[in-house]
């Protein structure tokens, strides 16, 4: 059975002080959730406070970038050294680093392994924008990314994946349940190929654009989808608790036999 995973990345917001308060308005409340991973992916500069106000609760840190090289003359990137005692997650291939700052599937394949040779798990991103969604692109730009990304990558084991297509990103025009959980299928199935039926069947996918605590219950209710990677709505504490508590309850009473 695969254990739901909520994480908030929070992007470029908060200061260090905004990420504490933030941090410690839904810390308590969050904690006591049960049958759900929670996981926080403040900015690098919070990583360290962040870690310290969660420690001893059963919440997750996540980073939200990593460069591939261990160390040297790199001006500006964070190492998997210095996140791998700090934190259990990375997000890679988010689609706004794709977009903004060139990274490409071959980029991305090298954090992958990168990540996971220093015992950090990746939250891989994938996703289609809005004219290749509407060209009837999303299988071959989906796969294509999960085949190029995952290029000798030698287990899935301890990879999260995320669907998060770009038209749904901030947008507050998020995908339908059956629509995102179809895509995150093929997602299922791809890696069923690269890796086998039983590693697939583990793999945890998380759907990611404009999730709020409204509509979480239309994806998390879906069979292939076991999560939710969140944006926006992860800077507001009662929303995001909301959130977490939605798709624990809903996934564990799915599970209950009748
Ligand atoms: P929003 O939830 O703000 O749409 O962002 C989704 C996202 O990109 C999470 O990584």
């Amino acid at each position: 059975m695969r254990t739901p995973i909520i994480a908030g990345n929070w992007k470029m917001n908060t200061s260090i002080d905004e990420a504490v308060a933030l941090v410690k308005q839904m810390k308590d409340a969050l904690d006591k959730i049960s049958g759900a991973e929670k996981v926080l992916c403040p900015p690098f500069v919070s990583l360290v406070s962040v870690r310290e106000l969660i420690g001893g609760t059963s919440i997750k840190l996540g980073a939200q970038n990593m460069y591939f090289q261990d160390k040297g003359a790199y001006t500006g990137e964070v190492s998997p050294l210095m996140l791998a005692p700090l934190c259990q997650y990375v997000i890679l291939g988010h689609s706004e680093r794709r977009q903004y700052f060139g990274e490409t599937d071959e980029i991305v394949n090298k954090k992958i392994l990168s990540a996971l040779n220093h015992g950090l798990s990746p939250i891989v991103c994938v996703g289609e924008n809005l004219k290749q969604n509407e060209a009837g692109k999303t299988t071959e730009i989906v796969t294509g990314q999960i085949r190029r990304g995952f290029a000798d990558v030698p287990s899935i084991d301890n990879v999260v994946v995320a669907y998060e297509p770009i038209w749904a990103i901030g947008t507050g025009k998020p995908a339908t349940g059956a629509g995102a959980n179809q895509v995150i299928g093929l997602i299922r199935s791809t890696m069923a190929e690269l890796y086998g039926e039983e590693a697939a069947s583990q793999l945890r996918i998380q759907y990611g654009g404009s999730v709020t605590a409204a509509n979480i219950a239309e994806f998390i209710s879906q069979p292939h989808i076991d999560g939710g990677l969140v944006g926006g709505a992860s800077l507001k504490a009662d929303e995001f608790v909301a959130i977490v508590a939605k798709a624990a309850e809903i996934k564990s009473s799915l599970r209950k036999p009748v």
